[in-house]
């Protein structure tokens, strides 16, 4: 099992360089494992990407890439060249694109190191009637959500980015292998803000996520590296269902 500070993945949902840069140096001496979103990467680039990887910190890029088959293909060629670790993709791109992305991150990678893909199924946003009425497919929001799933997995994915309320019923599915990266994480007392569907870090592992994704209650904190350092602690002492990451 990977050691709790390769687990738990902070959230870099800042708007510059000059941001991230205070807030990781804060958690010195730790390297944590950051998430790099939308905000941050297209403020940075991907050359701070790249200094990142080679200062040692591991790196989860969640650019939720979605388009025809070569040009996704192309993209995680051009991502997989920085090194990061993990790179979400929507599954609703289908086969062939998330066949395409796993051909580029295997032929971008290095020695033992490959980027990992992870799903995105569905977007917590959408709710039953979205689904039904505005995209037409039809069932619940659970039952779409594990379809694609098993699709991701066979399409060579890695795993999926899900809430912890679905990792378990994910992984009975797919099997332990398959990797489940879950946000939403709120530590006991602290402020839910945003997410609805929350669970602390303790509970999320045990229901066997392989990744924890927390932003605001470390990035948020007034003392960041003592929000981060409790919610280390707090998994070291769980057991996890599955045994492995
Ligand atoms: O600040 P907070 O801990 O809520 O941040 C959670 C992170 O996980 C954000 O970067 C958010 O975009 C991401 N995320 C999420 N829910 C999803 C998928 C991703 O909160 N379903």
């Amino acid at each position: 099992m990977n050691a709790p500070d390769r687990r738990v993945i902070v959230a870099l949902d800042l708007p510059d360089a000059e941001a991230a840069e205070h807030l990781l140096a804060k958690l010195l001496p730790r390297k944590p494992f950051i998430k790099v979103g939308y905000q941050l990467f297209y403020a940075v680039g991907p050359a701070w990407v790249a200094r990142k990887k080679e200062a040692g910190f591991p790196v989860f890029l969640d650019l939720k890439l979605h388009d025809i088959p070569n040009t996704v293909k192309k993209g995680v060629e051009s991502l997989g060249r920085l090194g990061v670790d993990l790179l979400t993709l929507h599954a609703s791109g289908g086969s062939a694109m998330m066949e395409a992305a796993r051909e580029a991150a295997e032929k971008t990678a290095s020695g033992t190191h490959r980027t990992r893909l992870l799903a995105v199924t569905q977007l917590t946003s959408t709710d039953r009637e979205m689904l039904n009425d505005e995209l037409g497919i039809p069932g619940t929001v659970g039952e779409h959500v594990l379809r694609l799933a098993r699709l991701a997995q066979r399409s060579g994915v890695d795993g999926v980015v899900c809430s912890g309320h679905e990792v378990r019923r994910i992984k009975e599915v797919t099997g332990s292998g398959f990797l489940a990266v879950t946000p939403g994480i709120r530590p006991a007392g602290t402020d839910a803000g945003d997410q609805k569907r929350i669970m602390t870090p303790s509970l999320a592992i045990k229901e066997g996520a392989d990744f924890l994704v927390v932003g605001r209650p470390v990035t948020g904190a007034a003392d960041p590296a003592a929000a981060y350092e409790a919610i280390l602690r707090e998994i070291s002492h769980t057991d996890t269902r599955s045994g492995h990451a």
